[in-house]
C-alpha cells in the first residue's frame, strides 16, 4: 500500500472506493492539528511587559524546573507554524497567556501582548491553518493569585474582562474559542492533590475553585452570545471515561461517583447548564459548605451552553467500589523513578484500579484506545454536541540527539485515530483531532524530559533547533489522506 501515500490522486481513488463500504476516511472539513499551551512553550516569561504568572512564582520560589525559556515559541512561532503547515496540519491549538495580555489588577491591557498573538494568528492564517484558541491554560496572573486566585469570586470578573478583550481583539480572525483547558486537572491538582500551584490540600477549597472556574466559563459563554462574537465557543475537558470492574449495583454506584468526580461537573455544566444534584448531595454529606453558591451566579450557569466539546483523551478510569482507607490521591510526576505509585481512592465513593492486561507508560498512564471509542459514544448520547479531540498523545523519555524514530507514538496515534474513526462510523460527531504536542515542550511538574512532541527540541541546545520526528512525517500522511492510511481495527 506504500505507493498510495505518495500520490494525492490515489488517495482520492481509494477514498471514493471506500465510501461505498463505510468510512475509510474522515470528511474534508476535519481539522487535523496539534496543540500547545502558552506557559509550556512560549518562554519569554518576563519579556515585553508580561506580568508574572502563578506558575512563574510557584516554580521560582520552590526552585523547580520551569518554563522561563521552554521551547521559546515566543521567538520561534513563525518557524513552528510553518512546520506545522508543512506537516499537512490545518489547525493549531494554542492558548493566550492572561498575564501577557492584562498587566495588573486594574485590568490594564498590554498592547505588546496582544500584538504577539496577532502575529501568531496572522501566521496561522497565512498558512491556511485554523487558529483554535484556548483562553486559559492554567497561567493565572500572580496579582490575582495574591488575592486568592480561583477561591476569590472576583477572579471570575477579572476573567470576564480578559475574555472580552480577547474576543474583541481577535474576532473575525479566530473562529474556534475555548474558555478553559481542563478545569478538573488544574483545580484538583492545585487545591486537592497539591502537586500543582498553589499546592493546597483542601476539599472545601477544591469545591469553591471548581465552582468559580465553571462560573467564569459560563460568564464568558454568555458574553460571547450577547456580543454576538463570530465563531463557536466550547470548553476543553480532561475526559476520563469511566469503566467498572463488573456490573454489580455497588459498582455502578461507585462508577457514578467517579463519573461525577472526573467528568460530569465540567461536561454537564458546559453542555446542559446543570450541576449534578447527586454530586452536590454527596459533597454536603462530606461536610462541604455550599453556601457560596449564589442564585444570580447559578442563573449564569444555567443559561450558558457551549457549541462544542473539546475532549483531551489520555486514558480511562477503571473503577471498583470503595473498600477501605483514607482518600488517597497520588499522581506520578517522576516517571520511571516512581512507576506504579499512582493511586486514587475517594473515601466512601470509589477506588481506581489498574487493569493487569493493559500497558502503562512510565508515568502510570494506561494505554487504552478503546476508552476513546467508548467515551465518544457516551458523550454523543449524553450531550449530542460536536466534539473535537483537543489533545491526545503519549509522553516518553526520548534521546533527541539524532533522528527520533518514535514508532510507539505512531502506533499510539494510529490506534487512537482508529478509535475515533470507529466512533464516527457508529454515530459520533467528531470534527477534529489535535495531537499533543506540536513540538517538545515543558510538561509542568514532569519537566522537559517527558516528551510528547511531533517535532524534537533538545532543550540543552542554545538554538533550540527544531527537528521533525518520524511521527511528524507519518501524521502528514494521515492528515493528507483524511485518515485513509490509518490501520483499522475493530473491537
Ligand atoms: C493535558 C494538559 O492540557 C497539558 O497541559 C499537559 O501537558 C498534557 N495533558 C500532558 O500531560
Amino acid at each position: 500500500m506504500v505507493h498510495f501515500w505518495t500520490r494525492k490522486g490515489s488517495f482520492r481513488f481509494l477514498k471514493s472506493l471506500y465510501k461505498e463500504n463505510g468510512n475509510m476516511a474522515l470528511n474534508d472539513h476535519f481539522l487535523w492539528g496539534s496543540a500547545t499551551a502558552s506557559y509550556q512553550c512560549e518562554g519569554a516569561w518576563d519579556l515585553d511587559e508580561k506580568a508574572e504568572s502563578n506558575w512563574d512564582r510557584y516554580l521560582h520560589v520552590n526552585g523547580l524546573e520551569n518554563g522561563d525559556v521552554a521551547s521559546d515559541f515566543y521567538h520561534h512561532y513563525e518557524e513552528d507554524i510553518r512546520m506545522l503547515a508543512e506537516g499537512g496540519q490545518n489547525a493549531f491549538r494554542f492558548s493566550l497567556s492572561w498575564p501577557r495580555i492584562i498587566s495588573d489588577i486594574n485590568g490594564t491591557v498590554n498592547r505588546k501582548g496582544l500584538d504577539f498573538y496577532h502575529r501568531v494568528i496572522d501566521t496561522c492564517l497565512r498558512y491556511n491553518v485554523e487558529p483554535f484558541v484556548t483562553l486559559y491554560h492554567w497561567d493565572l496572573p500572580q496579582y490575582l493569585e495574591d488575592e486568592g486566585g480561583w477561591l476569590n469570586r472576583k477572579t471570575c470578573d477579572a476573567y470576564l474582562h480578559f475574555a472580552e478583550v480577547c474576543f474583541k481583539e481577535f474576532s473575525g480572525k479566530v473562529k474556534y474559542w475555548t474558555t478553559f483547558n481542563e478545569p478538573r486537572w488544574t483545580i484538583f491538582n492545585g487545591y486537592l492533590i497539591g502537586n500543582y500551584c498553589p499546592g493546597h490540600h483542601n476539599a472545601q477549597e477544591t469545591t469553591v475553585g471548581a465552582y468559580h472556574i465553571m462560573l467564569a466559563h459560563a460568564m464568558a459563554v454568555n458574553l460571547f452570545r450577547e456580543k454576538q462574537i463570530e465563531g463557536k465557543i466550547g470548553i476543553v475537558h480532561s475526559y476520563t471515561p469511566v469503566d467498572g470492574v463488573d456490573d454489580r449495583p455497588e459498582t455502578l454506584k461507585a462508577m457514578r461517583y467517579a463519573d461525577n468526580y472526573c467528568n460530569n461537573w465540567v461536561l454537564d455544566v458546559a453542555a446542559k447548564g446543570e450541576i449534578p444534584e447527586d454530586l452536590l448531595d454527596a459533597l454536603s454529606e462530606k461536610g462541604i459548605d455550599l453556601s457560596f453558591m449564589k442564585e444570580e451566579d447559578l442563573q449564569q450557569i444555567r443559561k450558558a451552553r457551549v457549541d462544542f466539546l473539546g475532549l483531551n483523551y489520555y486514558s480511562r478510569a477503571l473503577i471498583k467500589p470503595y473498600t477501605e482507607g483514607e482518600t488517597t490521591l497520588i499522581i506520578n510526576n517522576k516517571g520511571k523513578a516512581a512507576k506504579g505509585t499512582s493511586k486514587t481512592i475517594l473515601k466512601g465513593w470509589f477506588e481506581q484500579i489498574k487493569d493487569p492486561n493493559s500497558e502503562y507508560t512510565e508515568w502510570d498512564t494506561e494505554i487504552y484506545p478503546k476508552g476513546l471509542y467508548d467515551g465518544l459514544l457516551r458523550a454523543q448520547e449524553r450531550y449530542g454536541l460536536p466534539m473535537y479531540i483537543t489533545e491526545n498523545g503519549v509522553g516518553m523519555y526520548e534521546d533527541v540527539s539524532g533522528y527520533v524514530e518514535d514508532d510507539y507514538r505512531i502506533s499510539f496515534m494510529n490506534d487512537h485515530i482508529n478509535a475515533i474513526m470507529n466512533a464516527v462510523d457508529d454515530g459520533a460527531d467528531v470534527r477534529g483531532y489535535f495531537a499533543w504536542s506540536t513540538f517538545d515542550l515543558y510538561s509542568w511538574k514532569n519537566g522537559c524530559e517527558k516528551r510528547y512532541g511531533l517535532v524534537a527540541i533538545d532543550f540543552n541546545d542554545p538554538k533550540l533547533e527544531r527537528r521533525p520526528k518520524k511521527s511528524y512525517q507519518w501524521y502528514k500522511k494521515v492528515a493528507d489522506s483524511n485518515g485513509a492510511c490509518i490501520v483499522r481495527k475493530s473491537y
